[in-house]
């Protein structure tokens, strides 16, 4: 396979460190640049996994031997970086969300048609263990037409960093200027797309500053903001971005999701689908498919419950849900102690990520 892909990473703050091993280590990427507005950064991360600094983005869009930018800058940034970089003739790769703008959406979605080359939005969510299971069990006919779904991403304000939540200007943005990680959830499952969409919003009532009037670049009041959805498929999607909420985790996640045959519904670690059967329904509990193996191997802890909502095991292995798309991954991935992204990591030890028995229910 020929390596071709020459990629310059715009951004070299807190998320894009967990991306550059994996640039690197991709089997059709010959060179990786790392790329930041405040030159230490950039120098603290090239140190850091061997890779050489380009000095700006306008650097990176003349430079002819770079053929891909993949951008983790700022959310609010994201539009017409991705446009100038198409523009300049790259492939681009960026993080959620696309753009801020309904019109740069689909001024990218234009220039991709036009030029041919590839834009990806890294949305994470799609491959999150309760999106991947709705959408498995939707294809396999097990829920009927989609009637009605809920899906949300709930990260509490508290607990970002000190260092975002002292930057004013930014940390208050809108709720739904970031929406990906819980519309992705339903959208890719039923593979449809909003029609109307109503919203409300929770007006903040903290001090902090975060969501106020003249403190924030957007005058943003809302911590919080809850939308009904009218999909082309003819469902409803109720989807909720929440940043002040007392809650923790899974973040992202599906909690209900109805169709006219079957249902799915998740609370904890707990995942149920019910089927339509000749007298009421039968009920499959799907928790350990759903759940990440680590998780499940922990069922009989006594205080089970209490650290899954504290996130714990969410991220230390794949969900068995995940394990055909894990497969996908290219073999220079599947090495053990090898970084895959929200701290994922192959076993240290044995065969790779290879399925293990599941006897117990979460
Ligand atoms: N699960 C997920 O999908 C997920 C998780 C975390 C973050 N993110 C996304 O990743 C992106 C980055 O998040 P973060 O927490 O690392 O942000 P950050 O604020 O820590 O880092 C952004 C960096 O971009 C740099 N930058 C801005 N404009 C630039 C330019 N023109 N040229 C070069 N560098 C520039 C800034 O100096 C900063 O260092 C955000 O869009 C965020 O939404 C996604």
């Amino acid at each position: 396979m020929d390596k071709n892909l020459t990629v310059a990473i715009i951004g070299c703050g807190k998320f894009s460190p967990n991306f550059v091993p994996l640039f690197k280590a991709h089997p059709l990427v010959d060179k990786v640049y790392v790329c930041d507005l405040l030159p230490d950064r950039a120098a603290a991360v090239a140190q850091k996994f061997g890779v050489e600094i380009v000095g700006s983005f306008e650097e990176v869009l003349k430079r002819r031997d770079i053929n891909a930018v993949a951008i983790f800058t700022q959310r609010h940034l994201h539009g017409p970086q991705v446009l100038a970089a198409l523009a300049s003739g790259k492939h681009v790769y960026s993080a959620v969300p696309m753009a801020s703008e309904v019109e740069q959406c689909q001024q990218i979605v234009e220039l991709v048609k036009k030029t041919g080359q590839t834009y990806m939005m890294g949305e994470t969510c799609y491959y999150y263990p309760s999106a991947m299971y709705c959408r498995e069990a939707y294809h396999a006919g097990s829920f009927g037409k989609f009637v009605y779904g809920e899906a949300q991403y709930h990260h509490d304000i508290g607990h970002f960093s000190q260092e975002y939540r002292n930057d004013l200007l930014n940390a208050g943005l809108p709720p739904f200027y970031y929406p990906t990680h819980s519309t992705a959830m339903i959208l890719s499952a039923v593979d449809s797309y909003a029609l109307k969409v109503v919203a409300f919003g929770y007006e903040d009532q903290e001090d902090d500053q975060i969501y106020k009037r003249n403190v924030n670049q957007w005058d943003n009041v809302f911590s919080n903001s809850y939308s009904m959805m009218k999909l082309a498929n003819g469902g409803t999607a109720r989807i909720n971005e929440c940043r002040r909420i007392g809650y923790k985790a899974p973040s992202s996640y599906v909690s209900a999701f109805y169709g006219t045959e079957g249902a799915y519904q998740f609370s904890n670690a707990q995942h149920l689908l019910t089927v339509k059967a000749p007298q009421g329904v039968t009920l499959t509990d799907v928790s350990a498919r759903v759940n990440p193996v680590a998780m499940t191997e922990h069922a009989d802890d006594p205080e089970f419950k209490q650290k899954v909502a504290n996130h714990k095991w969410q991220c230390d292995n794949f969900a068995p849900i995940q394990q055909a798309d894990a497969d996908r991954l290219p073999a220079s991935f599947k090495v053990p102690g090898f970084p895959n992204g929200h701290r994922v990591q192959f076993p240290k030890v044995g065969n790779a990520y290879a399925a293990r028995p599941l006897s117990k229910s979460a």
